[in-house]
């Protein structure tokens, strides 16, 4: 019983971290958070996973840098959907647009950045996961990024998942050769503010037993309703990171 509270109390302390402290983190915490990736689950036991221990200021930079035009392709494209919809990250407008900026790549001055590489054809080790592999290789590569998250956060650090629409700005800039595929970035480093606890659903609306109750299924005609119900619980989690919540 003692160690599931310590599970839960290390679950909800790991939250989103969307803004770091410039200073710098020891190799030695790297070298644990790396160490404990070995005990992720994958298909097949395949573990096709790759790392870029990102350090150096100028190729930082430079990752940074080809992140925010993935972020500006972004924002343009949400501004598609009617404000209340969109992601909270960018229900801002136009004028305001640098606090999308700001909730999304306020993770410049993390201490390190972590890029995850997978190798597809590590999962050809099954036959079976192989087959499935589109589904199942970013599974495995969810299961790795979660077990960076949950170490960082044991260790009191505070990390973010960055993803990005494009593969080729930062191919060449870290140099992976096909058929390698950047994963994610995870920035890791102290934290700038406490987030306060999570926001979720109640379990409750979640769980059936022994067969599916239609009682808790979202019926398309609901399902705007939902959405909103979602931005409600999700938008504190990116206004803290700016100030503008108290999470
Ligand atoms: C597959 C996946 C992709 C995500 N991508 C991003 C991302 O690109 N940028 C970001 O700031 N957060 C990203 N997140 C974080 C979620 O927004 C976050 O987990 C969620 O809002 C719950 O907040 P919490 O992590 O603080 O508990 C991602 C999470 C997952 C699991």
């Amino acid at each position: 019983m003692e160690k599931y509270e310590n599970f839960l109390e290390l679950l909800q302390y790991r939250r989103s971290i969307r803004k770091f402290k410039p200073d710098p983190i020891p190799d030695e915490y790297i070298t644990k958070i790396l160490e404990a990736t070995r005990y992720a689950m994958s298909g097949g036991n395949s573990q096709p996973w790759q790392f870029i221990v990102i350090k150096d200021p100028e190729v930082k930079e430079k990752v940074y840098n080809a992140y925010l035009e993935c972020w500006d392709f972004t924002y343009h494209m949400e501004q598609q959907r009617i404000q209340e919809y969109r992601l909270p990250a960018f229900d801002v407008p136009p004028p305001e647009k640098d606090k999308s900026q700001r909730m999304l790549a306020g993770w410049k001055d993390a201490g390190v950045y972590l890029a995850l590489l997978m190798d597809r054809r590590k999962h050809w080790g099954s036959v079976l996961v192989a087959n499935q592999g589109l589904r199942v290789m970013p599974l495995s590569m969810g299961h790795c990024s979660m077990v960076i998250h949950l170490a960082a956060a044991a260790l009191g650090l505070g990390s973010q998942r960055v993803d990005f629409s494009f593969q080729q700005p930062f191919r060449e800039i870290l140099g992976y050769p096909e058929p390698l595929e950047l994963d994610v970035i995870i920035p890791i480093g102290y934290r700038a503010y406490e987030p306060g606890p999570p926001h979720r659903f109640p379990i409750d609306e979640s769980i059936h037993h022994d067969t599916y109750d239609m009682s808790k299924f979202v019926r398309n005609e609901d399902f705007l309703e939902h959405l909103l119900r979602l931005r409600k619980l999700t938008r504190p989690g990116y206004r803290v990171a700016i100030g503008e919540d108290k999470g």
